[in-house]
């Protein structure tokens, strides 16, 4: 993965900050072994010490999802030159990623990359948390299957419906642009050959939901919502099949998609026709 790449993800976190009294915006994004993305962002607080570095966020996020080997991480803020991790944070990384690469940038494209024992020479401690078998454990067990699964977008739908309420009517017959993210494009080969696609999404703007209730959708009967296809559901997450109309690259258009501008994209997948 390219150091821009991990850098786009570690901008897109900053938003999420929450530094409501330093007004000093950090997004991070950690590469695990396995291509999976991890991110975090400031979090203060009212008792100032209290305040928690993007880096430690990401990282505590990332060990806590059960990652065990950390390559790099990307850590953005606004401000020239781009940020270098604090004191605490690089003995944090240390302990937890040992001598991981790290991304440095800012929202003007100038970026430092350094690996980690530049900025922490001569660290103190290197008992790396995947060598304890304590830490292994829980992966065996029975009730892992609650742990929350991360998700990695791998693009995003692009159209004119911005709202909910605003999506056309007759959107079965509109079309939607799929932005795959240019370094999956390789995963789109012969894709074109398809007539009918799923699109696996998640709703980012859906938020709560019933488990049973009136559903419109089915003439106003009440239905469980693992019975019907409301947006409102556990894991706010939808699967549309669309008619595929072409593909450029990394890009495909599609008629018939019901989702919004912005919706993050999960998984592309054919339709097998019903046997
Ligand atoms: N901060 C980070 O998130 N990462 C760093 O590497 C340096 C500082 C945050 C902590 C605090 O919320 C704000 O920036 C101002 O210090």
């Amino acid at each position: 993965m390219k150091a821009e790449t991990l850098l786009a993800t570690a901008r897109a976190a900053r938003l999420r900050a929450y530094a409501p009294y330093s007004r000093f915006l950090v997004g991070a994004a950690l590469l695990t072994e396995e291509g999976a993305i991890i991110t975090g962002a400031n979090t203060e607080n009212a008792s100032h010490s209290m305040a928690v570095c993007a880096e430690r966020v990401a990282m505590l996020t990332a060990v806590h999802a059960g990652y065990h080997c950390i390559k790099s991480i990307a850590v953005v803020a606004d401000c020239s030159p781009p940020p270098t991790p604090c004191g605490a944070c690089r003995q944090v990384l240390w302990e937890l990623g040992g001598n991981l690469e790290v991304i440095m940038g800012n929202l003007n494209e100038e970026i430092k990359i350094r690996p980690l024992l530049d900025l922490l020479p001569q660290p103190f401690g290197a008992q790396k948390w995947a060598e304890n078998p304590a830490g292994q454990e829980l992966t065996h067990s029975e009730e892992m299957w609650r742990v929350p699964v991360p998700f990695h977008p791998v693009g995003y739908i692009a159209n004119t419906f911005y709202q909910a309420e605003s999506i056309p009517k007759n959107y079965k017959e509109l079309l939607s642009q799929v932005v795959i993210d240019p370094e999956m494009e390789e995963g789109l080969y012969r894709l074109e050959e398809e007539e009918k696609i799923s699109i696996i999404t998640y709703l980012h703007q859906a938020r709560s939901y019933v488990l049973k209730e009136k559903r419109s959708g089915r003439g106003n009967e009440v239905y469980g919502v693992f019975a019907c296809r409301a947006p409102l559901r556990p894991n706010s997450i939808a699967q549309t099949t669309v008619e595929l109309i072409d593909r450029k690259s990394n890009v495909l258009t599609v008629r018939g998609a019901d989702l919004l501008n912005g919706t993050p994209v999960l998984d592309l997948k054919t339709v097998l026709p019903l046997q």
